[in-house]
């Protein structure tokens, strides 16, 4: 049935070439379950926020922001930077969100989901992305969380993810966030 497939656009906010935060939406994206799909969202190429340009924006945010639009539920995955998300996570809210009259964001399902080399991994920075949901009309789902802590241990040298336990954890995330957002299509009809 058309209606049970959905699309998740998805990404990492770290450019960094070997960034765990990708590796696991990649290992994510293999990891979808029947129906569902994965895009990642490339984000190399997207300007810091300016005001300036929002009535005109860069060709790379207005492909940003139809790719989120046209997409069933967005996925975060992000890096936990100084206790929080990092500014290249941010920067794509910043994007999304406006003009306020036109956020991608309102209304879109969306899951968290975060890397980190320490133990916590990215506990803190999760908290900080689901305080924006008070702002923006985004509906993070509640549970299950996904967060990696000692990221280097649970991924291989080509960025493949090496931890069964982590690739059950995955599964599950994943089979809750195409509930919730069947959930909040359904509601919002
Ligand atoms: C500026 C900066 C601040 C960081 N702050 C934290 C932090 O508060 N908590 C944490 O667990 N890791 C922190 N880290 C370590 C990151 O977890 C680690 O660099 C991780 O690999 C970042 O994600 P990435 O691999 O996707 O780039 C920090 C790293 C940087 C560069």
């Amino acid at each position: 049935m058309a209606d049970d497939v959905l699309t998740f656009a998805g990404y990492a906010g770290s450019l960094r070439k070997n960034s765990y935060n990708r590796m696991l939406l990649r290992a994510l994206a293999k990891a979808a379950p029947a129906g569902v799909t994965i895009r990642e969202l490339d984000i190399s190429d997207i300007p810091l926020y300016n005001m300036d340009l929002e009535d005109n924006p860069p060709p790379s945010v207005v492909r940003l922001r139809e790719e989120i639009r046209t997409a069933d539920g967005l996925l975060i995955v992000t890096p936990e930077h100084n206790g929080t998300i990092s500014a290249v996570t941010k920067v794509v809210i910043e994007w999304a969100s406006r003009p306020p009259r036109d956020s991608v964001l309102e209304g879109k399902p969306a899951a968290i989901a975060g890397a980190s080399t320490g133990y916590y991994g990215t506990v803190r920075a999760q908290a900080a992305l689901r305080q924006i949901a008070t702002i923006e009309e985004v509906y993070f789902m509640v549970d299950p969380e996904l967060r990696v802590g000692r990221a280097a241990e649970k991924f291989g040298a080509q960025g493949e993810l090496v931890d069964e336990a982590l690739k059950a954890e995955l599964t599950a995330f994943l089979d809750a966030f195409a509930n919730w957002t069947r959930t909040i299509k359904n509601r919002r009809r």
